[in-house]
This record gives C-alpha cells, structure tokens and sequence, in this order.
C-alpha cells in the first residue's frame, strides 16, 4: 500500500505546479473554475448548522482557504481550522485571510489533535497518485475521528460517461459499504446533485442507537 509520505511529495508536486501556474485562485487546487468548487462546498455545507456561532469545523486539505470565505459569505461565526500539507498553498490562505486559522498537517499522520464539531473535506482524493482503496479507507478514518458530530467529503465517481487521464475515480458504493460497515450506521449518500461527484456525510451515531431491550 502506498505509504502516507509518498503519497504527500506527489501530492505536493502537483500542487506546486499547478500554484505556480496559475498563482492566487481556484486553478491553484486545481479547481476548472470557481463555480465547480462552490458547488462542491455547497453539497458540503448541507449538513452543517451554519447558524450556530459555538460550533467549529475543521477543514481537511483547505488549500488555499476558499471554503474559509465560503463559510463566512455565508453566515458562520464559529470556529474555522484548516489542515493542509502544502506549504504554498497555506501560504496563500494566509496572504489571502491574514489570521486565519491554518496548519501544515497530515490528517495520515498525526494522532493527536484535537476534536472538530463540523469535519469537511473538499478535493482531497481527486488525483491519481496511485493510491489504493485502503489507503482512502484510511484517510476517511482518520478524519471522521475527529469529528464529533459529523464528516462531509466529496470524491469522483467512477458512475461516469468518460474519464480525465490523471484523475482519481471511486465506487460509491465500496465507500458506502466501507462506512457502513466499520464507522456508522448513519451515512448519507448524494450522487445526484454534482456531475462526476458525490458527497458523503456520516455521522456520530448517538442519536439513533438502537434501545435493546432484554427480558
Ligand atoms: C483539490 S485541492 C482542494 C483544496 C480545497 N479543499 C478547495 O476545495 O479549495 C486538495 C487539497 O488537499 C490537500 N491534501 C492532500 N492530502 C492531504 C492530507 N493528507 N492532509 C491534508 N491535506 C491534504 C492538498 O495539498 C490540496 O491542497
């Protein structure tokens, strides 16, 4: 399986050179254009209760902090954090947002940081590095460790008419079952909204437990 590090220098290549040809805007995290990732951060947001100013969100791979502005045109006033492992594009986040909330950390490798209300991640599973299914079981894991109430990503569907060289496309449904069978029974689907994509939301599973009762 490919190794967390490996995947991070081709990540950080690709990156880098799609910042340095394209410098401060959506092309800098490979984005065709604005409008295809605010529709992605709208599927994302969904779930979230953008009223409610005590929540936090953590935002995995922020690049370069759009979904921060995202979140603020629209309406939350709760805690933002973003995790990135490109320098650059933190960089950029920073120049853009002076102050805002960010750091280069690997959600892969680090154990110990702390909880978020609210995990989102937008893109981080769109190129092809070569990385296997388990290695994406992982990272959605990882993530949904530390969310207390819910985690939200998107990723490319392989449920498509024709596919971009480089691209990295994943069964809905292996992830489906993935979630279902080892992080929570309450896991929304939508593959109806986006071309190419869908968004999944799971949730800590609190709420709807079964109560067993035993004679
Ligand atoms: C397609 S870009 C999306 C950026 C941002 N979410 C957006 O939509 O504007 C994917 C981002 O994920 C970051 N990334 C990839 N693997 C990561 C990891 N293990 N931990 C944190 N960030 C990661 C990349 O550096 C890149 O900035």
């Amino acid at each position: 399986m490919m190794k967390p590090q490996e995947f991070n220098i081709a990540s950080n290549q690709a990156y880098d050179l799609a910042a340095s040809k394209h410098g401060i805007c959506s092309g800098a995290v490979r984005w065709d254009n604005p409008q295809t990732q605010y529709f992605r951060f709208a599927e994302l947001v969904k779930y979230l209760d953008l009223s409610d100013q005590n929540k936090s969100v953590l935002d995995v791979g922020c690049g370069n902090g759009e979904l921060f502005k995202y979140l603020n045109h629209h309406g939350f006033r709760g805690d933002y954090t973003g995790y990135d492992i490109n320098l650059g594009l933190l960089e950029q986040a920073l120049y853009r947002f002076p102050g805002i909330n960010v750091f280069n950390r690997d959600v892969n490798q680090i154990e110990d940081y702390e909880d978020f209300d609210y995990v989102l991640s937008s893109g981080v599973f769109n190129i092809d590095f070569g990385q296997s299914l388990e290695f994406i079981h992982n990272f959605i894991a990882n993530m949904f460790r530390h969310a207390r109430h819910v985690l939200v990503f998107n990723a490319i569907s392989t449920h498509v008419n024709y596919r971009d060289q480089g691209m990295y496309y994943i069964d809905p449904s292996q992830i489906l079952r993935f979630c279902l069978e080892n992080l929570s029974k309450r896991v929304v689907l939508s593959h109806g909204s986006l071309p190419f994509n869908y968004t999944i939301a799971i949730y800590k599973q609190t709420r709807y437990d079964p109560i067993i009762e035993r004679s």
